[in-house]
């Protein structure tokens, strides 16, 4: 077995890295690809391996290039203005009037100028006065300029700066200052440099070996040593399929109640108004119900079946529940009732499971879409995510609430918690959650809480408490994604999609 050997194997490759670097001793990073004929990924790859055995160095330094801008190029091909002034009193061969000179060569009046001053410098033309005004005559044949090579050389492709004669420099410094001449541009180059010579005995030997169950074991004996391999070294962006962040987002929310016991229950996004208001007790005529905070469905009905229940419904808006309280007093309608809407909280649809289940323990939560009619803008978004749950249990309490909402929230990475009284028509007491976000020094209010009113629970033959939650979730994700407005979410802008990592 040629390929194994008691001292670091080296790799086809990186033997044929190190034969090409012991020529040149550095090299950057794309003439070694060149050279070896292998793929700069490959390249870049078996140079790793190397620094890791600290037979090479790496070294990131940057050149500037310098190009001819789209001015350069037309004077790479036709000449600087001196030089086609020149060259056009030249082809007249007599005094010609600056006047007849400066339209045919359509010029800047200011650039036709300076040309004239620099063709008179250079020898090429003299200017003479004459009763028809100023004349320009043929002097000097004009002859290449050192700034015309130049451009010439950085039209046929760009040149590092650093491989520049003085001259050429100085040139440069004198051309960049017209607009569109001379574009440079910053370019990091990898160079390699062999730090330590590789043995010749270990260049030779060894070839590919596949791993087997007995090298295996001559490695734990200590027979054969395995190279090793840095996996925290750098490598090259893929742009594969990725999942999107929020979507990353929702799936952790997920797992996280998931994990806690709790089971996904769901519905429709269009619902009865019965369902998200009436039977949450809030009343018909509440601001929530209106045309400007809700989506209604014209000419669509949501009936609702169980006649026991809406009468129950009734009587508990009108008249309250025999628990002291007296209801709204005012004439509930059925009408109304069935209204449909674009869902504006995911309390519709865990109302209706508890209606489902009223004789049972629960402990379920609902995510989905909810609609509320608010304009776009950092941080309110017409359509999002809510994140919903209801918690039955025999000694339920606002207490127990606190518990499982902290649980929750610290499960998806929110260290501080805190809870703020609040008022929702469906809960007594309610409250409100709120994480704290480090970054932004402050306190962020995510929805509502509470423990729902008998008003609620009682129609419905829940003998139990019921502790429910419900808050948005982008607001939420924006402080996991480390982001500042809402929108940017769903723009899709695929810069922010990829750099967000999988697992903040
Ligand atoms: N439905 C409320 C909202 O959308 C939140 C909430 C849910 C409040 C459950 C109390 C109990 O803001």
């Amino acid at each position: 077995m040629s390929g194994l050997s008691t001292q670091t194997p080296f790799h086809p490759l990186e033997k044929k890295a190190l034969s090409i670097l012991l020529k040149h001793k550095t090299m950057e990073l794309g003439d070694l690809a060149k050279e070896s004929g292998e793929s700069i990924d490959q390249v870049r790859r078996v140079t790793e391996w190397l620094r890791t055995k600290g037979y090479v160095a790496v070294e990131t330094k940057s050149r500037v290039l310098l190009a001819a801008g789209p001015e350069g190029a037309f004077v790479a091909r036709s000449g600087l203005p001196e030089t086609r002034l020149a060259r056009a009193v030249h082809s007249r061969g007599s005094a010609v009037p600056l006047e007849s000179l400066a339209r045919e060569l359509q010029m800047q009046r200011s650039a036709f100028n300076a040309a004239v001053g620099r063709a008179r410098g250079l020898g090429w033309i003299e200017i003479r006065k004459s009763d028809a005004g100023l004349l320009a005559v043929p002097l000097s044949v004009p002859a290449p300029l050192p700034a015309e090579d130049l451009l010439r050389k950085l039209a046929e492709s760009p040149v590092d700066s650093s491989l520049l004669s003085s001259e050429e420099k100085a040139l440069v410094g004198l051309l960049s200052k017209r607009p569109g001449y001379i574009i440079e541009r910053e370019e990091k180059v990898v160079g390699v440099r062999l730090v330590k010579r590789p043995d010749a005995a270990q260049l030779e030997a060894g070839e590919e070996v596949v791993l087997t169950s007995s090298i295996l074991q001559r490695v734990a004996s200590g027979e054969v040593k395995l190279s090793t391999l840095d996996v925290s070294s750098p490598v090259p962006i893929r742009m594969i399929g990725k999942e999107h962040p929020m979507a990353t987002f929702l799936r952790s929310v997920r797992e996280t109640l998931l994990s806690m016991g709790f089971e996904e229950v769901d519905g429709p996004l269009v619902q009865s108004s019965f369902w998200t208001f009436d039977a949450l007790f809030t009343p018909q005529d509440h601001p929530a119900r209106e045309m400007q905070d809700t989506y209604y469905l014209e000419n669509v009905k949501s009936s609702v079946t169980d006649q026991a229940l809406v009468d129950r419904i009734k009587q508990v808006h009108e008249n309250g529940w025999n628990l002291g309280s007296r209801g709204w007093r005012y004439k509930w309608s059925l009408e109304e009732a069935e209204r449909s809407v674009l869902r504006t909280h995911t309390t519709a649809i865990t109302i209706r499971y508890l209606a489902d289940h009223s004789s049972e323990l629960a402990k379920v939560f609902s995510l989905g879409k909810v609609f509320r009619n608010e304009n776009l803008d950092a941080t309110h978004l017409n359509e999002f995510n809510q994140i919903e749950g209801i918690v039955v249990e025999k000694d339920g309490s606002l207490r127990r609430l606190m518990g499982y909402l902290s649980a929750f929230l610290k499960g998806l990475g929110f260290k501080k918690v805190m809870f703020q009284p609040s008022y929702f028509p469906y809960t007594e007491p309610s409250m409100e959650p709120q994480v704290y976000s480090e970054k932004l020094g402050k306190w962020l209010e995510l929805g509502g809480s509470g423990v729902f009113r008998p008003e609620v629970t009682l129609p419905m033959g829940v003998k139990n408490p019921v502790m429910a939650w419900g808050f948005g979730l982008e607001r939420l994700a924006l402080l996991y994604f480390d982001a500042n407005d809402i929108r940017e979410l769903y723009s899709n802008r695929l810069s922010w999609v990829r750099e967000v990592p999988q697992c903040p």
